[in-house]
């Protein structure tokens, strides 16, 4: 528990250091809370809270410790089966604990009991709660975020997973005209008017099914909602859907409230999940530190991940809404039925609620290999980054010093590469039999990630111990294979070897698949072989000639991949032509581009003529006649720079994306002629559709491939005429594009155009207008500010993502392509000055975590410029860190994730980043969130 902390400004104690807490410290709950009832009395700049608490034994010795954050509440009263305490005497507070000795709770007899009640009264502000952790208030409406420890922010409680109690009633109290609309979890069975307070109104809240207090929610404001219901198919059961938000906002709630039902039915027919209370309430916010809350039956959602229509929402923020609307009710079953003992098994129900999101945008984009290529990508651009860098950890973490900083794509994405091996290695039928062991046996309890493990072995009488070592792993395995042919015995051998940081060898599924090496036909279709060794041999026996492997298909496991054939480029470019798994035949285009990129960075040309297999790869790509426009697309993008950085030692970022860079511009010369012409003919295919903007796959990869195109053909600006022809093209599908995903794609080209006077007034026109068309539209502005639609995964290798970045990823991958983007994207040589000046716009703000990330992280993550010589982009970022620090620190620590990796670059770079941690580690106060992050970074 926090010795620091504080709720607004973070006092702390100059001499307290933050505690590390270890997963190996866990003990049950000696006394823990079988039920509770709570009355929220909310008025302006004063909330009081009073909870009733039924005290009953837990397992083993101890006493009674309530959690309670004492920067956030003030105690105004508490008792004990109606006696008042006496502090020092009944009971005791330190720091952000509430203790009573056991011997109060057992009373004079000494006796065990069944159960005692006991009462607190507590004030808060919710108004002054810049942390947005505990109860605060976003816009005019009141809102609460607890995961993971902001119900100590609200009321004393044991303030932990495995503490599951009933929330029997939940009383909210509030002005009636300015909080119309008031949610709790669960059902509402009562409401009404305050008797003799005229203007004030209730209502109460009751949740039959008991919950840990990060499943707490309750939200008051003046609301506007959509609604319909859904039947379960399973017992009949009617649910009323929900989704509310600003009465402003109401017309774009339509695609989150059909993404709800549609994941609903999903999880029927895949896992035979049915929903279990009579309503299901969302309600986006606009302060919000994450992407969005699973609360028990209210889900929270951040409105970037809600509020869509073709006006101010792109296809991936779609896309990106209706994975995330999954994800939280995936997590009905996943995390709140069953939840995590204590938070070093987070990844039991996000890694798992991840895996599941995943697939359930696989079947509704009705494509998994495009789903697969997007998914890969993110883990590569950013968890690979991460367990690279000092924050890495194994997906199950050993210790933490602030919770908050563990919510990453470690715990999230490897977490769901993890399940994927089990269902890689059991089988489809063998995955779900463990799925429905694992529920049978916890439904209703607090468990780990070991006992997921022994439900998937039990249930399929497979022995996974060996499997168990992915849990506690850290850092990236890589795979080396090795191949001989023996013509007379016509048997392939493939050696496997494997290295990580595990003392011993990991249980890892590689998928393989061998191609006649003549014609390219399957001559052995997808085997998944299991390497448990340290070095492995699979023969293939019964060939009629020479093959080729295809190794790792659909990335079967999270590791590197290694080959040891001298002539490697030479076999990408027959399996970027040849090979039947989509997913690795992309895959060797990408380490097609990648060696040339590298060879162009470098100075050297290899004798292999890379640059010839890359022209014939994208020539034949281009050429495709096909309607999966997506994989089409994402055949043309050449890997992000963060993705490639992981594969240096020394990272020059400037170099790399100069490189990057040349290559694209020399694939846009020589395919001129052709990209244009698919382009147009993209162009009047979608004209031809008279402009509605359609969002089935097909109108979806059409839109993604054309603006693919568009960057390409926006890249060659060397000389005058080619900056007129470029920035009129792009201007010209500014105006003439009604939906916000061929406007921002247009609009991220313009953005990064100088030159000459119509080429400059161009780009200043088109963001003006964007601008003003916003109207004020907060998610339009944002993507004003940024161009976060291109970049975090572009140029990112070492920004410390937070939980929201991760679903944004899917976003800027698919948009990989489109680098330069809107402002804090832009690739001006001022944009460090655009970035400052923005800093001062009205409508920017440091409390707004979206308005913030939407200029600040997207900036460092903008390499080339962030990196720039001189370490001002450093520089600028520390002093912003230090701001926020004192205001959000979930937030601030974040951001400052974007200076810790400094060993991996020039000895000068290095030395600035490291100068800026230690400003901020000398800081005080400064915040537990942020000393983790910049002490880990120092060592
Ligand atoms: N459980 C939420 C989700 O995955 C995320 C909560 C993150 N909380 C935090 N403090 N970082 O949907
Ligand atoms: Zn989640």
């Amino acid at each position: 528990m926090a010795l620091r902390g504080g709720s607004d400004a973070v006092a702390v104690a100059e001499t307290t250091t933050p505690r590390e807490i270890f997963r190996s410290d866990y003990r049950p709950l000696p006394y823990r809370v079988g039920s509770v009832s709570m009355n929220f009395d909310i008025r302006d700049g004063k909330t009081t809270v009073e909870s009733e608490l039924t005290i009953v034994p837990g397992v083993g010795e101890g006493d009674l410790v309530l959690d309670g954050e004492a920067d956030a509440l003030t105690l105004l009263s508490i008792s004990l089966d109606g006696k008042t305490m006496i502090e020092g005497v009944d009971y005791f507070v330190e720091g952000d604990a509430l203790t009573i000795p056991s011997r109060v709770l057992l009373g004079n007899e000494n006796d065990d009991f069944a159960s005692r009640k006991l009462r607190t009264m507590v004030e808060i502000v919710p108004e002054t709660n810049t942390q947005l952790s505990g109860l605060y208030k976003s816009g005019k409406m009141y809102c609460t975020q607890c995961e993971a420890m902001g119900f100590r922010r609200i009321t004393y409680y044991p303030d932990r997973p495995d503490n599951m109690a009933v929330f029997e009633r939940v009383r909210i109290e509030a002005d009636a005209d300015l909080y119309p609309v008031l949610l709790g979890n669960g059902n509402k069975v009562e409401c009404g008017k305050v008797e003799g307070d005229e203007g004030r109104h209730y209502a109460t809240w009751s949740d039959p099914y008991p919950k840990p207090s990060y499943l707490f929610c309750i939200v008051a404001g003046n609301l506007g909602s959509v609604s319909s219901t859904y039947t379960t198919r399973p017992s009949g059961r009617e649910v009323r859907l929900e989704v509310y938000s600003e009465p402003e906002n109401v017309s774009k709630l339509g695609h989150a409230l059909a993404s709800l039902r549609k994941s609903m039915m999903w999880d029927e027919d895949e896992f035979g999940l049915e929903y279990d209370l009579d309503v299901y309430n969302i309600v986006a916010v606009s302060d919000f530190n994450m992407g969005a809350m699973e609360n028990k039956g209210l889900n929270v959602f951040n409105t970037a991940l809600t509020l869509a229509d073709p006006r101010s929402a792109t296809d991936s923020d779609y896309e990106r809404i209706e994975s995330v609307v999954g994800h939280e009710y995936f997590h009905n079953w996943t995390g709140n039925r069953v939840t995590c003992r204590d938070w070093f098994q987070l990844t039991l129900k996000e890694g798992l609620t991840v895996y599941r999101d995943q697939e359930f945008s696989g079947d509704m984009m009705n494509s998994h290999a495009v789903k697969r290529i997007e998914d890969v990508n993110a883990l590569r651009a950013r968890q690979f980054a991460e367990d690279a860098g000092p924050m890495s950890h194994p997906i199950r973490p050993e210790s933490y010093i602030s919770m908050d900083n563990f919510y990453t794509s470690t715990v999230y994405s490897k977490g769901a590469e993890v399940i994927r091996m089990y269902r890689t290695l059991l089988g489809k039928d063998g995955f779900r039999r463990g799925m429905d062991l694992y529920f049978e046996r916890h439904d209703g309890s607090a468990v780990t990630c070991d006992d997921f493990l022994s439900a998937m072995a039990d249930a399929n009488r497979a022995d996974l111990t060996q499997f168990g070592l992915w849990y506690s792993t850290s850092g990236t395995p890589t795979v080396k294979y090795f191949t001989k042919y023996d013509e007379s015995a016509k048997t392939f051998h493939l050696t496997l070897s494997q290295e990580s940081n595990s003392d011993k060898p990991l249980h890892i599924p590689v998928a393989v698949g061998l191609l006649d090496k003549v014609s390219g036909r399957e001559v052995v279709p997808t085997k998944v072989l299991e390497l448990k060794e340290k070095e492995q041999t699979f023969d293939f026996p019964g060939l009629d000639g020479e093959v080729l492997p295809s190794i790792l298909r659909g990335f079967s496991a999270p590791v590197k991949l290694v080959g040891s054939s001298a002539d490697e480029e030479k076999d990408w470019a027959f399996l970027a032509a040849y090979d039947s798994d989509g997913y690795n035949r992309w895959e060797s285009g990408q380490k097609l581009y990648t060696s040339l990129i590298f060879q162009t960075m470098r100075g050297v040309q290899s004798e292999s003529n890379t640059m010839e297999h890359v022209y014939e790869a994208f020539q034949r790509t281009l050429a495709l006649d096909t309607d999966d426009y997506s994989i089409q697309a994402y055949g043309l993008i050449m890997p992000s720079e963060s993705s490639m950085a992981e594969e240096l030692d020394v990272v020059d970022p400037v170099a790399l994306h100069k490189a990057r860079g040349d290559v694209k511009k020399s694939i846009a010369r020589k395919f001129h002629s052709e990209i244009r012409a698919k382009y147009d003919e993209l162009t009047s295919a979608m004209k031809s559709t008279g402009g509605e903007i359609k969002l089935d796959a097909t109108s979806i990869g059409r839109r993604r491939l054309r603006n693919v195109l568009l960057d390409y053909l926006c890249s060659l600006k060397e000389t005058p005429e080619e900056r007129e022809a470029a920035s009129e093209l792009a201007m010209n599908q500014f105006q003439s594009s009604f939906g916000m995903t061929d406007r921002y794609a247009a609009l991220s080209c313009l953005v990064s155009m100088g030159g000459e006077e119509s080429v400059v007034a161009r780009r200043d026109a088109a963001l003006q207008k964007f601008y003003n068309d916003a109207e004020g539209d907060a998610l339009v502005i944002d993507k004003w500010f940024s161009g976060k639609e291109a970049v975090l995964n572009v140029f990112c290798p070492d920004a410390y993502f937070d939980h929201l970045t991760y679903f944004f990823a899917l976003r800027y991958l698919n948009h990989l392509e489109m680098c330069t983007a809107v402002q804090a994207m832009s690739d001006l040589p001022d944009v460090l000055d655009k970035v400052k000046a923005l800093v001062e716009h009205p409508e920017f703000t440091l409390t707004n975590p979206n308005r913030c990330r939407s200029l600040i992280s997207v900036f460092s993550g903008n390499a080339a410029h962030f990196h720039a010589d001189g370490g001002e982009g450093y520089k600028f970022l520390g002093e912003i860190i230090a701001k926020s620090d004192k205001l959000n620190p979930q937030l601030s620590s974040r951001m400052g994730g974007a200076l810790i990796r400094w060993k991996r670059y020039s000895e000068e770079r290095g030395a600035s980043m490291k100068a800026e941690l230690q400003k901020l580690a000398d800081m005080k106060p400064i915040s537990n969130d942020l000393f983790e992050v910049v002490s880990r970074g120092l060592k």
